[in-house]
């Protein structure tokens, strides 16, 4: 089982292998991989022979070591490594396996060195799947988990659904003013010696691509030195390339947060692995006191191996480079693509990341969180396979991410397809595709 209702195995197919950006099934279909899986196969689907060979390599040396009984030379050598390209005074601290874990890590981190117990995250916002990553998460899976677990407060970030901080004619700079405003009220009435930190995406992945505006992180940044609470960015999606930067909070100038959590890219997902960094005043407080997380798995060997040496190939490769050499193709293909399909509204992008949010024949919202999907978006998901895409589905936005290493050929190709598959959306959404349009002469005449 996993996220879906568990009758939806019947609906997904068999993979058998992959190559590159595509993954082939049993029946011999080969599926370009729109969203890099959970946004995380970011090499794609086959791995350099580095990390092949530093997994064997790891596995045969040590396999595993306990985190607090030995310190495998692995681990030295990547803590070196991420410290390198971890900006400010940001250390490596804690490696456990998954992005939930990690920011499980984190929060703990928060309580424990402030002394406070309330996290303040976003409504829209997502931060994993276990109790307290789960309490911060703002988007609709955090209701199933009952809302059971105290010390968590929702904000409002500057991307309501229904309102603009400022009013609806702001400016930018008035609508980040508003929205920090609104902050810095919403601080004072939990009592700013009760918050520990304040967590955010760098920018906001499942919750569809939001990029924060131009001083609106540097305003949370002040906030936080001016009340004593830690800014905990969680770089668990956008972390190690992914929006044209190692890491997403650095296209916020001049902002370095106490606590950084990363995961999926800081292995291209070939294995379980996450990272917890702070900064070295929080890393110090730490040298004589526990912050309270472990696991088992926390520092294993081969993870860290294989997530040396992929960071190594994300760097010898100029993986980063790349994302922002092919930004412009990808961002001006989802441009098109609000040109030519009428249910797509608008589209958001950074790096290879990128949003299309999907309209209905109003002009409105096809699928609130409480709302089940438009059957629309069954016909559109059956035709997005048919065209030979996979990837995840968040209604009403579509998500694009292939695997950081597309050329500009696959990714044109993947847009195309993409382009079919929302043919079938404008149509089933009660819309008259553009394309169908060009394409028919006897529907243009009439
Ligand atoms: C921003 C963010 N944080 C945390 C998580 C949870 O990571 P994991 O699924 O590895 O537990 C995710 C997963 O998608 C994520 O996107």
């Amino acid at each position: 089982m996993g996220w879906g209702p568990n009758k939806g195995r019947h609906a997904v197919p068999n993979m058998t292998h992959g190559e590159g950006v595509y993954l082939f099934d049993d029946k011999g279909n080969k599926y370009l991989d729109w969203t890099s899986q959970a946004v995380c196969s970011n090499l794609g689907h086959d791995l350099p022979e580095a990390v092949i060979e530093a997994a064997e390599y790891q596995m045969r040396l040590l396999p595993y070591a306990y985190g607090d009984i030995g310190q495998p030379e692995v681990r030295t050598r990547m803590n070196q490594l991420m410290n390198e390209i971890l900006p400010g005074d940001l250390r490596a601290a804690v490696y456990p396996s998954s992005g939930s874990e990690a920011n499980e890590a984190g929060i703990m981190m928060a309580r424990r060195y402030t002394g406070r117990q309330k996290i303040i995250s976003w409504y829209r916002s997502y931060h994993g799947a276990t109790s307290n990553s789960s309490a911060a998460t703002g988007d609709s899976r955090r209701w199933l988990n009952g809302d059971s677990t105290p010390g968590f407060v929702k904000a409002f970030n500057p991307f309501p659904l229904f309102f603009k901080p400022g009013g609806q004619n702001s400016t930018e700079a008035e609508m980040v003013e508003s929205s920090l405003v609104m902050l810095e009220e919403q601080i004072l009435n939990e009592g700013p010696d009760n918050i520990a930190s304040i967590m955010t995406e760098s920018v906001l992945g499942a919750g569809g691509c939001f990029v924060f505006p131009e001083g609106y992180m540097q305003g949370i940044r002040a906030l936080c030195d001016q009340y004593g609470i830690l800014m905990h960015v969680d770089e668990v999606m956008m972390g190690f390339g992914r929006t044209g930067k190692m890491f997403g909070f650095q296209n916020y100038d001049g902002v370095v947060p106490d606590i950084v959590t990363c995961a999926k890219g800081i292995s291209s997902s070939a294995v379980p692995m996450s990272m917890v960094a702070c900064s070295g005043e929080v890393l110090d407080f730490f040298e004589d006191k526990s912050i309270g997380w472990g696991s088992t798995y926390q520092g294993h060997p081969v993870a860290i191996a294989v997530s040396y040496e992929n960071t190594k190939y994300i760097l010898q490769n100029n993986i980063v480079g790349r994302v922002q050499a092919i930004a412009p193709l990808f961002e001006s293909c989802m441009q098109r693509l609000v040109e030519d399909h009428p249910c797509i509204k608008q589209y958001r992008a950074i790096g290879l990341f990128g949003c299309l949010d999907v309209q209905d024949i109003n002009g409105k919202n096809p699928k609130l969180q409480h709302e089940a999907a438009h059957d629309a978006f069954f016909e559109y998901k059956k035709e997005f396979i048919r065209q030979g895409l996979v990837g995840l589905h968040r209604y009403p936005h579509i998500h694009c991410a292939p695997p950081l290493s597309i050329t500009e050929d696959e990714l044109i190709d993947g847009f195309e397809r993409l382009d079919r598959a929302l043919d079938v959306l404008d149509e089933a959404l009660g819309f008259h595709s553009n394309h169908i349009d060009q394409n028919n002469d006897e529907v243009a005449a009439v």
